[in-house]
């Protein structure tokens, strides 16, 4: 990881996630991740300057292979956005990871969880997350990138 003294924020895609803008676009939308990349990159600025905080420097990632995943989630950044795709509904691994690691994150979906398949409505991930968002479509990361952001402002 790149060492400044700014904050170091990981955007985490998990599993299928590599398939947003062609896969289940009437579910996911039709944003691909290069375009989620790019509209946080532009947003992140006046969202830091919402909260009164400097921006963090914003990692993207993303990976189907669960291991590679937790890895990179414990490579000490200061906080994360993380989608865990279906993850989010089936890992005790990461669920695990989470709890071990004193990582500040939000928990975002694109979809309204809620909503859909009973299984989708569990989530491992959810007890240890600051908040989650989901259901707002790419709008869904900005609302977890806020979250952050409003957790940082209240530290110390
Ligand atoms: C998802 C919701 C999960 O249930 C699903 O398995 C995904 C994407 C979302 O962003 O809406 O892969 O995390």
């Amino acid at each position: 990881m790149k060492k400044t003294f700014k904050k170091q924020i990981l955007i985490a895609h998990g599993v299928n996630l590599d398939l947003l803008g062609q896969r289940e676009p009437e579910i996911y939308g039709t944003a691909s991740l290069v375009s989620i990349e790019a509209d946080l990159r532009r947003l992140n600025p006046g969202l830091a300057q919402v909260f009164a905080i400097e921006a963090a420097e914003l990692s993207f990632y993303q990976s189907n292979h669960e291991g590679q995943f937790l890895d990179k989630l414990s490579e000490g950044w200061d906080g994360a956005v993380i989608n865990p795709g279906a993850w989010t509904h089936t890992s005790l691994a990461l669920a695990d990871r989470l709890a071990g690691l004193e990582l500040p994150f939000s928990e975002v979906h694109l979809s309204n969880i809620a909503k859909r398949e009973a299984f989708r409505h569990h989530s491992y991930s959810a007890p240890h997350a600051i908040g989650v968002c989901f259901g707002f479509g790419v709008a869904s990361y900005v609302c977890g990138l806020s979250g952050l952001y409003a957790f940082f402002a209240k530290q110390p």
